[in-house]
């Protein structure tokens, strides 16, 4: 099959396209035809070695831990899911991942795709869609009548969070660049704050959850805005306990976890017209290095999908 591998950690020289041996699914696992592999920040992370003391890969190692495919075998032990099933995952980033014609994964962080959208657009929902929830609803515990402000609302985090805090009947304000206004107020922001010309701690008014996808002084300037109690999020940094306690308000920090009940939920949100995934650019998988350096750019709007061949090379 063809793969993207590093066999070094660097810069986007460093990837690979090449042949390497088809996975075959253990005890547990299925085997899946990848039909589109979703780009992401931590893929490049990951590439330049800022993981390596957190994750312990063994290199070679095939990037990218967002697929949508169809299974196409299943190992022992598999009771849920069935050859021919189309299904989306973000797999554990500890193993090889999905730039890849195949990849196998447990079956317990596999679900079911949504029905009603393609394998492009299914490839970028499941680390961004779990991150957002397990965010907004875990760590944050988000309720209707609630006010969330969200950092980064126009990336691939973000786009998703915004739509699942409205669907759960939040107040939405979301910080993008100007020229990501429109596009966020259709897709559901009540309140939308344009980082480049406005400080958002000087317009927004108390909130009682800061959802952090930016990090560095984004996240310093945001204490201030959480009511008494309230709680950031952060996805990129591990904000500080005592700095926290000196505002009164709780802070998390989320490593996302795969979950395919979780990956079930946001299949039926999207089915029902709740949730849609935001897709920028598709590439083909032998022009992953290309999809890298535009996500390294941190100016997605939603997301970069790579779209993958069947084995025969053919277009999925
Ligand atoms: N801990 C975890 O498990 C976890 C999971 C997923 C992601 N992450 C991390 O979370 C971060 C976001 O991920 P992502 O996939 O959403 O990234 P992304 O899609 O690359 O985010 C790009 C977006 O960030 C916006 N942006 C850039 N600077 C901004 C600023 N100062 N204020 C507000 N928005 C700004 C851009 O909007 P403009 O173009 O308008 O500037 C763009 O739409 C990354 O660092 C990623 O590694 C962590």
């Amino acid at each position: 099959m063809k793969a993207v591998c590093i066999y070094s950690y660097g810069g986007p020289g460093v990837l690979v396209y090449e042949d390497a041996p088809r996975p075959h699914p253990g005890p547990g696992e299925v085997l899946i035809r990848v039909h589109a592999a979703g780009i992401n920040p931590v893929d490049w992370k990951i590439r330049e070695g800022h993981l390596k003391e957190m994750l312990h890969h063994t290199l070679p190692l095939v990037l990218g831990w967002d697929v949508s495919g169809v299974v196409e075998t299943v190992g022992s032990g598999v009771l849920r899911m069935h050859v021919n099933d189309e299904v989306f995952s973000r797999p554990d980033v500890t193993r090889d991942g999905c730039y890849a014609e195949f990849v196998t994964i447990r079956e317990s962080e596999v679900a079911l795709k949504p029905k009603s959208i393609d394998h492009v657009h299914a490839a970028a929902l499941p680390l961004a869609g779990l991150t957002a929830w397990q965010s907004l609803f875990e760590a944050g515990s988000l309720v209707a009548g609630q006010r969330v402000l969200i950092h980064g609302a126009a990336g691939g985090v973000g786009t998703l969070a915004v739509q699942l805090a409205k669907a759960k009947g939040a107040h939405v304000i979301g910080t993008a660049s100007g020229h990501n206004r429109a596009f966020l107020r259709e897709l559901g922001v009540d309140q939308f704050v344009d980082y480049t010309t406005e400080r958002f701690e000087e317009v927004v008014e108390p909130v009682d959850l800061v959802f952090d996808t930016i990090g560095g002084e984004t996240q310093d300037r945001s204490w201030i805005v959480l009511k008494p109690g309230g709680i950031l999020v952060s996805i990129v940094s591990q904000p500080t306990v005592e700095v926290a306690e000196s505002h009164g308000v709780r802070q998390a920090f989320v490593f996302t976890q795969p979950n395919a009940a979780q990956l079930a939920e946001i299949a039926k949100l999207v089915d029902a017209g709740k949730l849609r995934a935001i897709v920028e650019k598709v590439l083909p998988l032998a022009e992953a290095r290309q999809a890298q350096e535009l996500s390294e750019k941190g100016h997605t709007r939603g997301k970069i999908v790579l779209k993958v061949g069947d084995s025969t090379g053919k277009p999925a």
